[in-house]
């Protein structure tokens, strides 16, 4: 049986999912990647999580990147292989998850980390933490989604600079380009990502889920995110969470949503 590289917390519908791999910054080789898309999954059936918190376990490091003695010896086929089950198994499971996912930024992210984190829905960082995707120095390039998502979150020339450079930012500068929502002082990171979550879980979890996916719907090859938007905007109005938000809102009460 292989080690166990996640730790997993539920408190308060915030499933906290920590990556402990200490002795290698928490990089990520085939294990940590399979242990966190399950662990993705079993939360998405899971009704006492609504939000999904990740991280990266001490403070030098959230992840230092794929693991590069893992694929140090691949060929191109190899390497393809890597990038497409990567993507497919847990990156785009991450974006697509029908609950929020928060990246809790607590140090190193470079490389296949910082790309956990662009997958992510919303990123948090610690003033300490430092971003990049240094690839092109090991001859490569980003291939967990990094050459797709950072041009959407930070725009094409700040991420292209940041591609082709390879040089890390820190966290003032990775707020003012946009790259994270929030920085907080380290201490306060886990609070502050918790706090975020509690502000999503005040909402509708069924608005939530069809909110991320008309977001993503933009982003999909051959989809009009405005017919997407239409469509999800029309399926709310026959879900249970819409009849409550509404009824609530009419009767002055908070609601109580079920999530159907
Ligand atoms: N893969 C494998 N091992 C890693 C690693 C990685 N990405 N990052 C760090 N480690 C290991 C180191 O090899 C070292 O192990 P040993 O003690 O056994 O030698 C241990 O973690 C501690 O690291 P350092 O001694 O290097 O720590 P440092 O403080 O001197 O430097 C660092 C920290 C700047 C983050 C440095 O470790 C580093 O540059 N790491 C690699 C970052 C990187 O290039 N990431 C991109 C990977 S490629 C990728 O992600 C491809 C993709 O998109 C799919």
């Amino acid at each position: 049986m292989s080690q166990s590289y996640i730790q997993s917390a539920t408190h308060n519908g915030v499933l906290t999912l920590t990556i402990h791999r200490p002795e290698a910054l928490n990089a990520l080789n085939g294990d940590v990647i399979s242990q966190l898309a399950e662990a993705i999954d079993i939360a998405q059936t899971d009704d006492a999580v609504r939000v999904i918190v990740l991280t990266g376990s001490g403070e030098k490091a959230f992840v230092a990147g794929a693991d590069i003695k893992e694929f140090a010896d691949f060929n191109a086929k190899q390497g393809k292989n890597l990038a497409q089950q990567g993507q497919d198994n847990l990156f785009n499971r991450i974006e697509r998850s029908a609950k929020p996912v928060i990246a809790a930024i607590n140090g190193f992210a470079l490389g296949g980390g910082l790309e956990l984190a662009l997958a992510s829905h919303v990123r948090i960082a610690s003033a300490t933490a430092r971003m990049g995707l240094p690839e092109v120095s090991l001859g490569v390039i980003p291939g967990y989604g990094g050459t797709q998502r950072l041009p959407q979150i930070v725009g094409k020339g700040k991420a292209l600079e940041m591609i082709l450079t390879a040089r890390m930012i820190d966290a003032a500068d990775a707020l003012a380009c946009g790259l994270v929502n929030q920085v907080v002082p380290a201490e306060e990171l886990l609070p502050a990502a918790e706090k975020m979550a509690h502000s999503m879980m005040k909402n509708s979890p069924k608005a939530l889920q069809t909110a991320i996916q008309a977001v993503l719907a933009g982003y999909e090859d051959g989809i009009n995110g405005f017919d997407a938007e239409v469509s999800c905007f029309g399926a709310s109005f026959d879900t249970e969470d819409f009849k409550e938000g509404t009824q609530a809102f009419i009767e002055k009460r908070k609601p109580e949503f079920s999530g159907k």
